[in-house]
């Protein structure tokens, strides 16, 4: 009720008046900068109102922190996990949680409490296994038991699917399905449109700090969500003309990858990627794109074959070098590989490139015309709020992965390595991410994209390959239907004229 939160000159929050059934999946949508987070932060107890007020079951309640939160039966599955990596599953579920001292008697008692809700919930995941070795979404599972082990009875999670392959994400809405038909509340943050029609029972919709509507989720569609949201028509099909490819930029060929357990991560690959067109690599996360693409980047070393940039070999080449041979990169995850988030936006800008003669030498950097160039990137890229002397930190994640976008794209490069471009990026964002990506194809750049979004790959690229197992397993035009990419993505090889 009348929730506000101020950040400095930014509003995050503004007379947020917001009303959940329990036992109902609730989603929240919004642009990205919308408030949204910082929201769930205020009910989570890590950050505290302005003014407003929080009533659970009708009663005024005040969170202070995240203690009180989960007293309160808030439970909140972070989007970067919080476990610990070498510890057990029942030993994460167990850390922190009231009389979770690691004693035996203790650790029986939580085992036998674990099954009962693995078994309430049908959410299996093995209590002995090391929580490191697991995948993502069975991590995510677990981070969820953790929050019902601690009697949460509101569910809260923030882009949830972000790292979740397609599979793993029908999984996870099943899982909320069965919480809420066991009575708990859910409440789903995420920017795509299709699992907030698939998941959820109502939706509200955020702009600007406030809600701007909340409607039930039978009685819209995707495309009224979208006009919601940004409060304009949005294209969601991607405008192209058929690409005009020139020469090979990129060539790869037989290179293979054994990364530091010893495992063939990358398996004799070859292709090449020619000036103007926008190949496409699918596959399920964790088939070997990731590696691929740091190679290519210069951040990863290849145990065999050879890339070739415009005909001459870049085995080994550093990625400061390969960046002034012109080839960008966007890499997948941006708070590892992209940004230095205690930095102001203005330095990230410009991050890889300061050695540009145009900013100024080694001390005499010229700030000024840095933090101007920074300034037209932000208006450019509608990154909000548009300060360059904002910590980067403190940006939303889809304005930070524009920030990481606008620097890459905007460097003029003959071939730009991009993955995974629009994670956590709101639909308006990108709509203009995708056109700006095409322009790119029509100026004559060769593009490498990678994303485990089928949409994205099937919407971008004028040719696709699919990774399985470290293996190319075909090529395929991006026409093919999804079932015929899925069927190559399982590893069912064939080859396409
Ligand atoms: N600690 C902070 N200090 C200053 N500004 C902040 C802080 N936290 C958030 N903001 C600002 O508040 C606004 C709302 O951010 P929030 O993270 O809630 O957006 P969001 O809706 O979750 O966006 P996204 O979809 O990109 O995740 C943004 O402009 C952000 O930069
Ligand atoms: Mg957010």
């Amino acid at each position: 009720m009348g929730i506000e939160k101020r950040f400095g000159p930014v509003h995050a929050n503004r007379d947020i008046h917001l009303r959940i059934d329990k036992g109902t999946i609730h989603g929240i949508i919004g642009e990205n900068g919308a408030g949204k987070s910082t929201l769930m932060s205020i009910l989570y107890g890590f950050y505290q109102a302005d003014a407003g007020e929080i009533r659970l079951s009708g009663h005024a309640t005040t969170i202070a922190d995240s203690q009180a939160a989960i007293a309160a039966g808030i439970g909140m599955v972070h989007q970067h996990f919080m476990l610990v990596d070498p510890f057990t599953v029942l030993e994460n579920v167990m850390l922190g949680a009231e009389g979770g001292a690691l004693l035996a008697a203790g650790t029986a008692k939580a085992r036998d409490d674990l099954k009962r809700i693995e078994d309430d919930y049908d959410l299996r995941v093995d209590p002995d296994a090391i929580v490191g070795e697991l995948a993502v979404g069975l991590q995510q599972r677990v981070e969820i038991l953790k929050a019902l082990f601690r009697g949460a009875e509101i569910l809260i999670l923030d882009e949830p699917t972000g790292v979740l392959t397609p599979a793993e994400a029908d999984h996870l809405f099943r899982i909320l399905k069965v919480l809420r038909d066991q009575g708990k509340t859910i409440i789903l943050i995420t920017h795509k449109l299709r699992e907030i029609m698939a998941a959820t029972d109502a939706v509200s919709v955020m702009r600007q700090g406030a809600i701007v509507g909340t409607v039930k989720t039978g009685e819209t569609s995707v495309e009224a969500l979208a006009e919601m949201m940004v409060g304009r028509r949005v294209l969601l099909q991607v405008d192209k003309a058929d690409a005009q490819p020139g020469g090979t930029a990129l060539a790869v060929k037989d290179l293979t990858v054994i990364d530091e357990r010893g495992v063939k991560v990358v398996d004799s690959v070859s292709f090449t990627v020619r000036r103007g067109e926008i190949v496409g690599i699918a596959g399920v996360a964790g088939n070997g794109q990731s590696e691929l693409l740091e190679v290519l980047a210069g951040i990863r070393q290849a145990t065999s074959g050879t890339v070739d940039l415009e005909d001459e070999c870049i085995n080994g080449t550093s990625a400061a070098a390969l960046r002034d041979r012109k080839l960008a990169h966007v890499p997948e995850d941006r708070h590892r590989m992209g940004l230095i988030v205690p930095f102001e936006e203005y330095e990230n800008a410009i991050l890889g490139y300061q050695d540009d003669p145009s900013y100024g030498k080694g001390w005499m950097l010229d700030r000024n015309r840095i933090r101007d160039h920074a300034a037209d990137q932000m208006r450019q890229y509608d990154i909000r709020p548009p300060n360059p002397r904002l910590k980067t930190a403190l940006f939303s994640g889809g304005n930070q992965q524009k920030i990481v976008l606008a620097r890459e794209i905007e460097r003029d490069p003959v071939v730009l390595l991009v993955g995974q471009p629009t994670r956590g990026v709101d639909i308006g964002a990108i709509e203009f991410i995708h056109k700006r990506l095409i322009e790119l194809r029509d100026a004559g750049k060769a593009i490498l994209l990678v994303s485990v979004e089928l949409d994205e790959i099937r919407s971008l690229s004028d040719r696709v390959l699919v990774m399985f197992a470290g293996r190319v397993v075909g090529e395929t035009r991006p026409e093919a239907t999804e079932q015929e990419l899925g069927m190559m993505m399982a590893g069912i090889e064939r080859v396409d004229a």
